[in-house]
C-alpha cells in the first residue's frame, strides 16, 4: 500500500490491562520523534513528581485513557508515526474485556498485530482470545511482544516458557507468521534498537520487525463489488450511483449486473470529485454512470457480469458476541452488511469455542466476548463472498433493533445450506481453522470457484422491491403483549383432528390473554390459495404461502396456530426456516388412517376411495411424517383435554406463553 513515497503499515496493539501497551506506544512515538518536546517535558515532570525512576511514557496517552474511563469514548484511537523507511498507523485498542468490540474494529483493517504479554504473568486468557480473534480476522502477521523483561531479570527461560505456551496454543490457529520479541517498553529494550541486556535473543527489534513486515494487503483486488450508497442526479443528464469499491477493479466499458434485479448495463464513466477515472479499484469512492437507465437503489450491489457473489438468506458464520446481555435465539436483529440492512435471526448455534482449549462446545446462547459458529437466516438475500475470499463482502455486524447497539461481529464462512457433518465432531479443533480459513490460500476469483450446489434463491419477480423494516419491531409488540410470538404448526392426515385441537388450544390461549391467529388449510384455500389444487407442486406453494402469512402474524407478535396437512417434510422445513428456532413448534397430530377414514368428517375419504377425487392424502397421495417434531399427539389414543394439557405444558416449559 503506498502512502506518498513510503509504504504504509497499519498495525494494532492489544493486550490485557497493565501489560504495558500505553508505554509501548509512548516509547515508539518518543523514539521515532513523533511527539513534541514540550509534551515529553510534561511527561518527564509528571514522572519526577511521582518519584518514578523512569519517564513514564504511558502518560503520553493518558488524555485518552481518562476519556475512556469517563466513558466519553471507548473507540479505537489511531496514532501516526514514521521512520525513514515506513509510515505507520497504530490502532490502539483497549485491553479491557468489555472492549473486545473495539479490538475487532481496530484490528480488522490492520496488516499486522502486536499482542503484548507481561513476562511475569504468562499467557492470559485475554491474550488467547485476542489470538483467536486475530486468526479469525485473518491478520497476516502477528508479533508477540513479551514485555517487562526488566522485571524478570531479562531471563531467557521466562521468555522461552511464554513462547512455548503461546506456540502450543497458536498451532491450532491460522496465523501464518508469528514473531516473538522480548522487550521492555519502559526501558526501551528491543523496541527501536537491539538490547544488549538480552544477548541470547538473536532476532530483531520490534520497530525493525514492523519496518520489514511484508504488506500483502488483505484487500481483494479480483472480485469487483460495489454496494450502492446513493443515487445522484444533479441534473437531467447525469445519473450516477455513488459508493465505495469495496473490492476488485472496474473500468468504463465493462459490463455489469445489478443485484438483486440482475439488470445489465455497461459502465459509461467513473466520476470522482477530481474528474473521471480510467479505472477504479478497491477503497476508492466513486460515482458510476451506466450506459442505460436501469433501476438501482441504495443497498443494491453492482458487480461484473461474470463474477457474481452468492445471494442467500441462509448463512453459516462465525460470530463474536459483544453485548453484555446474552444472545437469545428468539431475538431478531438487523444484520448490517455492506450498505444493506436486513432482518436476521440466529437460527442455530452450531458450537461455541472454548477460548482456552479451542475446543468446540454445545451452547444455547453466547455471553459477552464468546465466539462461535452459527446459522443465520435473513429476511431477504444478502450478496456475499466467504470471508476468506473477500473480507469486505464476507463480514457483517448484528444490531439490536430496540437498543441500536452492535451486539455481534460476524464473518461469513458460506451459505448454511451446505453445512455438513463436520459440525458433529465436537471435540476436534482442526475444523476451527481449516473450516474457516484455508491456510496459505491466495485470493481466488469467484469465476474459478467450483459451481455452487446451493439452490438458487427464488429470484424476485420484480426488481423494484426493497425490504422495508418494520416500523414497530416484534420485540416491542411482544413486550406490550407480555408474551412472545410463536408459531404452532399442526400437521397430519385430513380428519386427524388438527383443526379441532388447534381451535381448542387457541381458545385457551385467547382466554388467558394471548394474541392469537388461526390459519387453516381449508380457509386459506377459499381465498389466498384458491388457485391451487393438490398436486405436489401446488401443495408446495400452498405451504409456502401459509408460512409467509404465518410470518406476518408472527412479526405482529401473535401466537399463530397453523393447521395444514402439509404432507411433505421439505415444505415444513422451509416454513420452519422462516422463524427463530425457539419460536417454532411442529406438532404431529397423529391418527391411524383407518380411524381417519372411519371419521371421514366431510365424506372426502369416501370420494377418494371410490376414485371421485384424486391425489387425496393417505389414499392417492403420500404423507411424510415429521422425523423430529417438537411433539406428537395421538387423537385416536388421547382425549382432546389430555392433548391440550400436553401442548400447554410444552409451551410453558419453553417459556412461549404466559403461565
Ligand atoms: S395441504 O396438503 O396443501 O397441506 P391443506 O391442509 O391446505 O392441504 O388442505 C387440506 C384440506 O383440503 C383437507 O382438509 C380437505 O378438506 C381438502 N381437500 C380436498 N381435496 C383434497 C385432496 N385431494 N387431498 C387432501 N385434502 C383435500
Amino acid at each position: 500500500m503506498l502512502y506518498g513515497e513510503k509504504s504504509l503499515l497499519r498495525f494494532s496493539t492489544t493486550g490485557s490491562v497493565d501489560d504495558g501497551k500505553s508505554t509501548l506506544i509512548g516509547r515508539l512515538l518518543y523514539e521515532t520523534k513523533s511527539i513534541y518536546e514540550d509534551q515529553y517535558a510534561g511527561v518527564e515532570r509528571a514522572s519526577l513528581r511521582k518519584g518514578l525512576k523512569d519517564v513514564e511514557l504511558a502518560y503520553l496517552l493518558d488524555g485518552l485513557a481518562a476519556e475512556r474511563e469517563q466513558g466519553i469514548t471507548i473507540d479505537v484511537a489511531y496514532r501516526y508515526f514514521e521512520t525513514p523507511k515506513r509510515k505507520f498507523i497504530i490502532a490502539d485498542t483497549p485491553g479491557h474485556v468489555q472492549y473486545t468490540r473495539n479490538m475487532i474494529t481496530g484490528v480488522s483493517r490492520s496488516d499486522c498485530a502486536i499482542i503484548l504479554i507481561d513476562a511475569r504473568n504468562g499467557v492470559q486468557i485475554q491474550s488467547k482470545r485476542h489470538g483467536l480473534i486475530l486468526s479469525l480476522l485473518q491478520i497476516p502477521h502477528l508479533m508477540v511482544a513479551v514485555n517487562k523483561m526488566d522485571l524478570v531479570d531479562y531471563s531467557e527461560t521466562s521468555f522461552a516458557n511464554i513462547v512455548a505456551e503461546f506456540e502450543n496454543f497458536s498451532q491450532k490457529l491460522d496465523i501464518q507468521d508469528i514473531t516473538y520479541i522480548p522487550v521492555s517498553a519502559l526501558k526501551g529494550d528491543n523496541i527501536v534498537e537491539k538490547s544488549r541486556k538480552m544477548p541470547w535473543y538473536d532476532g530483531s527489534s520490534l520497530l525493525h520487525c514492523l519496518e520489514s513486515a511484508h504488506v500483502t494487503g488483505n484487500r481483494n483486488l479480483v472480485d469487483f463489488r460495489f454496494p450502492v450508497q446513493y443515487v445522484i442526479r444533479p441534473h437531467q443528464d447525469f445519473r450516477g450511483f455513488a459508493g465505495k469499491v469495496i473490492s476488485g477493479t472496474i473500468a468504463p466499458g465493462e459490463e455489469i449486473v445489478v443485484l438483486p434485479s440482475r439488470d445489465r448495463a455497461r459502465i459509461e464513466t467513473i466520476a470522482t470529485f477530481d474528474g473521471e477515472l480510467s479505472e477504479a479499484f478497491a477503497q476508492q469512492s466513486v460515482a458510476l454512470e451506466l450506459d442505460r437507465e436501469i433501476d438501482v437503489s441504495r443497498g443494491d450491489m453492482i458487480v461484473r457480469k461474470k463474477n457474481i457473489p452468492q445471494a442467500d438468506t441462509h448463512l453459516d458464520a462465525t460470530i463474536c458476541w459483544m453485548d453484555e446481555e446474552a444472545s437469545s435465539k428468539a431475538t431478531s436483529f438487523i444484520l448490517k452488511h455492506t450498505t444493506r440492512n436486513v432482518r436476521a435471526y440466529i437460527r442455530k448455534i452450531i458450537y461455541k469455542i472454548d477460548v482456552n482449549t479451542l475446543h468446540r462446545e454445545q451452547a444455547d446462547s453466547f455471553l459477552l466476548n464468546e465466539i462461535g459458529r452459527v446459522e443465520i437466516d435473513t429476511a431477504s438475500p444478502i450478496f456475499f463472498d466467504p470471508y476468506r475470499l473477500n473480507h469486505a463482502t464476507g463480514s457483517f455486524i448484528l444490531i439490536d433493533p430496540l437498543t441500536n447497539k452492535t451486539v455481534a461481529a460476524g464473518m461469513i464462512r458460506n451459505t448454511s445450506r451446505e453445512i455438513n457433518n463436520d459440525t458433529d465432531d465436537s471435540s476436534s479443533t482442526n475444523g476451527l481453522v481449516t473450516g474457516f480459513n484455508e491456510p496459505g490460500k491466495a485470493v481466488e476469483s469467484s469465476d474459478s470457484r467450483k459451481a455452487s450446489k446451493v439452490p438458487v434463491t427464488p429470484v424476485l419477480k420484480s426488481s423494484n422491491l426493497i425490504w422495508s423494516d418494520l416500523n414497530i419491531p416484534r420485540e416491542a409488540r411482544e413486550k406490550r403483549n407480555s408474551h412472545p410470538a410463536a408459531v404452532l404448526w399442526f400437521t397430519g392426515y385430513s380428519g386427524a383432528g388438527k383443526s379441532t385441537i388447534a381451535k381448542l388450544l387457541e381458545k385457551k390461549l385467547f382466554d388467558s390473554g394471548h394474541q392469537t391467529m388461526l390459519l387453516d388449510g381449508d380457509n386459506l384455500r377459499h381465498g389466498l390459495c384458491r388457485d391451487l389444487g393438490f398436486s405436489e407442486q401446488d401443495r408446495n406453494e400452498n405451504i409456502r404461502r401459509a408460512g409467509e402469512v404465518a410470518r406476518l402474524f408472527f412479526e405482529a407478535g401473535h401466537v399463530v396456530l397453523c393447521s395444514f396437512i402439509s404432507p411433505f417434510v421439505k415444505d415444513r422445513k422451509l416454513v420452519r426456516s422462516l422463524f427463530p428456532e425457539t419460536s417454532f413448534f411442529e406438532i404431529h397430530v397423529k391418527c391411524s388412517l383407518e380411524t381417519c377414514i372411519k371419521r371421514d368428517p366431510n365424506g372426502l375419504y369416501k370420494k377418494a376411495l371410490t376414485g371421485q377425487i384424486s391425489e387425496f392424502t393417505g389414499v392417492s397421495s403420500p404423507y411424510e411424517p415429521p422425523p423430529n417434531p417438537e411433539i406428537v399427539v395421538k387423537t385416536d389414543v388421547q382425549s382432546p383435554e389430555q392433548i391440550i394439557e400436553a401442548l400447554w405444558s410444552l409451551l410453558s416449559s419453553s417459556k412461549s406463553i404466559r403461565t
